[in-house]
């Protein structure tokens, strides 16, 4: 049995248990996810150091940089510690303004699960995530000539399990249809709170729910009612905004993206603050 001291204890997506508290690689590129960190140690540093906290889940994509926060994970942590997990996603390239083109057709995402393994440096991928929509959010449109194409690939052995991103309820309820997914990984905090209900369903199948931009992505969570409560408590307002995800479901898996190793530890300590009922029910009436 795997145990953890982390806050939050750990989850299984499908075969692999993780801590729920879990590291998202994205922030260690270049400004704006595009090109090499201004600071390379630095960035090896994070990612060695959420492995000696004993994180064992790290979301990441190839798009980010693109390649470089793979590679970065490859060259911090290659040859990786038994347990730990890579979570990677496919389905978006970058064009040279930095933009996130969509790539979903079956030789951009064969090209794209390939990249992975070679940067990432292994035979077969943990977990991944094909992303849906565009930059601005989930889109209505059919997931399935592109799903149905991962799970070709997860056929042939280079994926051990499969989740969406960016995606309606109607696209996961899709996808299912054509094979098990383990987590959904949407946009959603303590401020945009547009998957209330699809978090509660997913639960009650097992499924986990992976939020991006737990802490607000690129624009930081602000709220005079986080700020009033993390003062009440004398802690951060990113800690308390860890914290209520984390009470906020059993299957919600926290991803906080930094580059800072004290941010980092100061997230891990933070993310176990024990909410009140009172605490809780100021917090949940910000969305
Ligand atoms: N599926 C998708 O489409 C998608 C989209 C976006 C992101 N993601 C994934 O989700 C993960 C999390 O998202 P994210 O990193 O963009 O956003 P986030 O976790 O909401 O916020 C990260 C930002 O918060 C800052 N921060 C972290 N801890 C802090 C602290 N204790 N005090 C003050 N500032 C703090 C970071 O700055 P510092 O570096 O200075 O700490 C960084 O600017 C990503 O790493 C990525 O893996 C997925």
């Amino acid at each position: 049995m795997v145990t953890t001291s982390l806050p939050g204890g750990t989850w299984t997506l499908g075969d692999l248990t993780v801590t729920r508290f879990g590291y998202g690689a994205m922030q260690l590129a270049g400004p704006w996810v595009f090109g090499p960190p201004a600071d390379h140690q630095g960035a090896l540093d994070v990612l060695r150091e959420a492995v000696r906290l004993g994180i064992t889940h790290i979301d990441t994509s190839d798009a980010y940089g693109p390649h470089v926060t793979n590679q970065l994970i490859r060259e911090a942590l290659h040859p990786y510690p038994e347990g730990l997990h890579i979570v990677t996603k496919v389905g978006a390239n970058r064009d040279d303004q930095g933009g996130w083109p969509p790539a979903r057709d079956p030789a951009s995402l064969r090209r794209s699960v390939h990249d992975n393994l070679k940067n990432l440096g292994v035979d077969v991928l943990d977990l991944v995530n094909l992303r849906l929509g565009d930059a601005q959010g989930p889109r209505p449109e059919s997931a399935a000539e592109a799903f149905e194409t991962l799970a070709g690939l997860q056929r042939e052995g280079l994926i051990r399990h499969l989740g969406v991103s960016n995606a309606t309820a109607e696209q996961i309820a899709e996808v299912r249809s054509i094979a098990p997914i383990v987590c959904v990984q949407n946009m959603y905090n303590l401020a945009h709170r547009q998957d209330d209900d699809l978090i509660d369903e997913l639960a009650a199948d097992g499924i986990a729910y992976v939020p991006f931009f737990p802490l607000g992505g690129f624009s930081p969570l602000q709220s005079s009612a986080l700020s009033a409560v993390a003062g009440r408590l004398g802690a951060g307002p990113m800690s308390v905004a860890l914290a209520w995800l984390l009470q906020r479901s059993p299957n919600i898996l926290l991803i906080p993206g930094t580059s800072s190793v004290a941010h980092l530890r100061e997230n891990v300590a933070g993310a176990g603050l024990a909410l009140s009922t009172a605490d809780l029910e100021e917090l949940s009436a910000i969305g």
